[in-house]
């Protein structure tokens, strides 16, 4: 018996350093010490032999159990360690590698536009007001008593205007001709500034009105400004933003902060003759609103009439995208289709 313990600790000795994985190990395991293992059909036996044997036998055996437990536990380990390495060596990642698919956003068409203007202007010396000069929720004393609109001007339904419940006379505000008067009340001229913005109107959605636009609003004070300063300056505007082939028309208009007023039109650049859907077959696309600065509204922000004068005007992005880029539904802009936006 001594002799078939020893062939058994060599034998499983062998069998657990020859394991590849730990499948291996445990079949070593079953084969020699489970229940109906070698070394427990021996232990089994024990019962036959005599006192003096019994002992000596039963402690080889269990010293060549231990000693087995104590390589199996060893071995696994080993093999654990190994096929843990070869599992995360398997599934490493290279997170330096780039991917193959990486979406990237882009600058909205009317911010891109926006952004042209605001060149544009930059380069004539303008530069942008302060945002806090420029707030959408505003007041109806900046948005209309300021800009020269008495209180009952019907001028006041020229922009259909959304009121809030919340406090009496604040208002989305229906243009962004309102930072002008902030502009002024904070710093005195020399002025020359713009102030892009969201405005809100009370109307009917449809191809070719949305009740959220957006506005840039222009404003320059000093002395000896004329309205030929004003025109100089929107023709230039228009020359750079259209191109130069573009011609431009001044037509007498009227705006309750501007005196004189005028609305600027473009000639259209869509244009199919007598029944164009553009223009309505005039050949001509108004773009936008301007005027010498009204005096009742330099005195309401305390300037000096008698030094200085100004002009100011406020042209619609979303029209003037649409003009340079023939779409034709301003909705476009706000249901943010990719197939459409990808196109800028
Ligand atoms: N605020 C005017 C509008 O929304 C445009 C405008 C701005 C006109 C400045 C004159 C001067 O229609």
């Amino acid at each position: 018996m001594k002799e078939k313990l020893e062939l058994i600790l060599k034998n499983a000795t062998t069998e657990i350093n020859n394991a590849q994985s730990l499948e291996d190990l445990d079949n070593v395991k079953l084969k020699f010490l489970s229940r109906k293992g070698e070394l427990n059909t021996i232990k089994k036996n024990l019962k036959d032999l005599s006192d003096k044997d019994k002992r000596v036998v039963g402690a080889l055996a269990n010293k060549v159990s231990n000693e087995l437990e104590e390589l199996i536990s060893q071995k696994n380990n080993e093999l654990y360690k190994s096929e843990l390495n070869k599992k995360l060596e398997a599934e490493k990642i290279d997170i330096t590698l780039p991917s193959d698919f990486r979406p990237q956003g882009k600058v909205h068409p009317l911010t891109q536009t926006i952004n042209e203007i605001v060149e544009i202007f930059h380069g004539m010396g303008f530069s942008v007001m302060p945002n806090e000069y420029s707030p959408e929720v505003e007041t109806e004393y900046i948005n209309f008593d300021m800009l020269n609109f008495s209180p009952n001007h019907p001028a006041r339904d020229m922009q259909d205007t959304f009121y809030t419940k919340t406090a009496p006379n604040v208002i989305l505000r229906s243009q962004t001709s309102g930072a002008q008067i902030r502009q002024m009340l904070n710093k005195k001229p020399p002025i020359r500034v713009i102030s892009p913005g969201r405005v809100y109107r009370c109307e009917a959605v449809s191809a070719r009105k949305n009740n959220l636009f957006h506005q840039i609003e222009g404003l320059v004070v000093d002395k000896d400004i004329t309205f030929s300063d004003l025109k100089g300056v929107l023709n230039e505007f228009v020359r750079i933003y259209f191109g130069s082939a573009r011609a431009t028309r001044f037509r007498a208009s009227y705006f309750p902060f501007t005196e004189p007023s005028a609305e600027v039109d473009v000639q259209c650049i869509m244009c199919s003759g007598k029944g164009c859907r553009t223009c309505s077959g005039s050949g001509w696309l108004e773009v936008l609103g301007a005027g010498m600065v009204h005096v009742n509204v330099l005195k309401n922000v305390g300037i000096d009439t008698e030094t200085y004068s100004g002009f100011a005007f406020g042209m619609g992005v979303e029209r003037l995208a649409m003009l340079k880029y023939a779409i034709n539904d301003i909705r476009l802009f706000f249901n943010n289709d990719t197939r459409f936006l990808n196109q800028f």
